[in-house]
């Protein structure tokens, strides 16, 4: 197959893309939510925590089962790019894990909130504006493997 022009996404990755925009506007909710009350606050995180449990969960584990792996015996840049995502992978479980203890608790706090939606906006924006881009660019034959 041909190598997937810079500006499409290669179909092995729409769904993933189409998942990042979901997250997105989840993490929208997230944020905007922030400047509400303290129900308001728990209801919110509440929502979140269960999407990342029911979605964003499975769509982790999902890249680092089958994308992460094709950068593995690139060059620096390619094994740098999996470590980040790798690292951002595990801050964001840990701040959706403190984001659930305090809507279990009844009280999240809004910088939290405001962390967990930006943290999470901004990995998104790192896979679809350089992650994927890369894997088009170095690893056609693997994203042909799983489309
Ligand atoms: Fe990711
Ligand atoms: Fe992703």
């Amino acid at each position: 197959m041909s190598p997937t022009p810079w500006n499409r996404r290669h179909p092995a990755l729409v769904p993933y893309t189409s998942d990042h925009h979901h997250g997105l506007a989840e993490s929208r909710r997230l944020k905007l939510a922030a400047g509400g009350g303290a129900a308001e606050r728990v209801a919110a995180a509440s929502r979140f925590c269960a999407f990342f449990r029911e979605d964003a969960a499975r769509h982790f584990a999902d890249e680092e089962a089958h994308l992460l792996p094709a950068l593995m015996d690139k060059g620096l840049a390619e094994r740098a790019m999996m470590v980040t995502i790798l690292e951002e992978h595990i801050e964001l479980r840990e701040l959706v894990d403190e984001l659930a203890r305090g809507a279990r608790a009844g009280d999240v706090d809004a910088h939290l909130m405001r962390k967990v939606a930006g943290a999470f906006g901004a990995h998104i924006r790192l896979e679809e504006r350089r992650l994927f881009p890369m894997l088009q660019r170095i690893a056609p034959a693997v994203l042909d493997s799983i489309a």
